[in-house]
């Protein structure tokens, strides 16, 4: 089975592109930056200027900035190849606003989040909420857009850098956890590893980036239930789910469609990338086996078994074999008792019962 994985050629992606090898056939890493898409009555992706191969899975990754690219090429490959990232889940998990709102409508619990469109209205939030707050850029990452502001008066001053920014922000609760986090992996249905971040001393922020240091921690049912829907939710079947445990429990901060895999790995010695690859190998199979029985169910409605068919295929191997197709034996009608004479010669394999 072939596998193409568009990214921007991290560390991370090349540790999955080699765990995924051990899996596919084929697994050809293309960047991001070369692919367009063409938006008309057809949608087409073009990887180098030239219509994208033909690849049974395809795993799309990139940051915010190239969001609606991301989309775009999920929209129109969605449903010709198994992607395991919604095209929506592009939007909503670039985005921490959306990503709120779709946490709290799917009643997943999360810090109180205040959202307003100008700057007298987030004053007056200001003037409402408990300090200490956190006040977030929606397009953050690493920890890099997210404010700490312990009184109205430092609330207040930065909401005026981020006015003469012209940056969209949200307030948030800020959840007292000592500066630790909780970062989990989901892969399908599974939590497959999860670490604390504990914060440096005097930061507020645990992320690696910021200095944060990784430690594997064994998540209860509880939260790894929550982190499951919360994937589940954007339509993402491989996510990392941003928690903080608060007096009431987990909540959900951030959930992050291309996430790092060195800082987990290290942290909890398990090999993520491999649980990924083979995940994506499961499903590319699983799709692909449903795929070949429909279609061997349409041909098998209109045909007429003695004329023969052409059948326009790739072939599949186990190994160095090939495995034909099950249209192929189903119209053959062929079994395990048959004895065959097979004819092979250069391009062209015919197999005949033996009578
Ligand atoms: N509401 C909050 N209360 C306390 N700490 C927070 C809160 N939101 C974020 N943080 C801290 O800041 C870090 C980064 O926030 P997050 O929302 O995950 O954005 P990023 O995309 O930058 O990782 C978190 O891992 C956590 O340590
Ligand atoms: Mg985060």
């Amino acid at each position: 089975m072939r596998t193409a994985i568009i990214s921007l050629g991290s560390k991370s992606t090349v540790m999955l592109a080699e765990a995924m090898e051990k899996y596919f056939t084929t697994v050809d890493m293309l960047d991001l930056r070369n692919i367009e898409v063409n938006l008309s009555k057809e949608m087409e992706v073009l990887y180098e200027g030239k219509p994208i191969q033909k690849y049974d899975c395809i795993y799309v990754k990139g940051s915010h900035k190239y969001e609606q690219l991301l989309r775009a090429i999920t929209a129109s490959l969605y449903n010709k190849t198994y992607m395991p990232i919604k095209p929506i889940a592009f939007n909503i998990a670039h985005d921490k606003i959306y990503t709120q709102i779709n946490i709290q409508q799917n009643k997943t619990p999360m810090p109180t989040t205040y959202l307003s469109a100008t700057i007298p209205a987030a004053k007056n939030i200001l003037k409402k909420v408990n300090y200490p707050i956190i006040m977030k850029f929606p397009h953050g990452t690493q920890g890099k857009g997210v404010m700490f502001a312990d009184s109205f008066a430092s609330a207040s001053s930065i909401l005026d850098a981020l006015d003469t920014l012209k940056q969209p922000f949200l307030i948030q609760e800020y959840i007292e956890t000592g500066g630790v986090d909780i970062r989990v992996i989901v892969v399908g249905d599974k939590v497959v590893a999860a670490m604390k971040r504990r914060a440096e001393i005097g930061e507020k922020r645990a992320n690696i980036h910021a200095g944060g240091i990784g430690e594997a921690y064994l998540p209860d049912a509880y939260t790894k239930k929550i982190a499951i829907e919360s994937a589940k939710s954007i339509g993402a079947e491989i996510c990392a789910v941003d928690m903080l445990e608060s007096v009431k429990g987990p909540v959900v901060i951030e959930l992050n469609i291309s996430p790092g895999l060195q800082g987990i790995t290290e942290a909890t010695k398990i090999d993520v990338a491999d649980k990924i690859a083979k995940y994506l190998h499961e499903k590319t199979k699983e799709k692909k086996d449903k795929k070949n029985k429909t279609e061997a169910k349409e041909i098998m409605k209109d045909i007429n078994t003695a004329e023969g068919h052409d059948i326009i295929t790739q072939l599949d191997f186990r190994g160095d074999r090939i495995l034909l197709p099950l249209v192929a034996t189903k119209i053959s009608k062929l079994n395990e008792k048959h004895e065959v004479c097979l004819t092979a010669k250069k391009d062209e394999i015919r197999i005949k019962k033996f009578c």
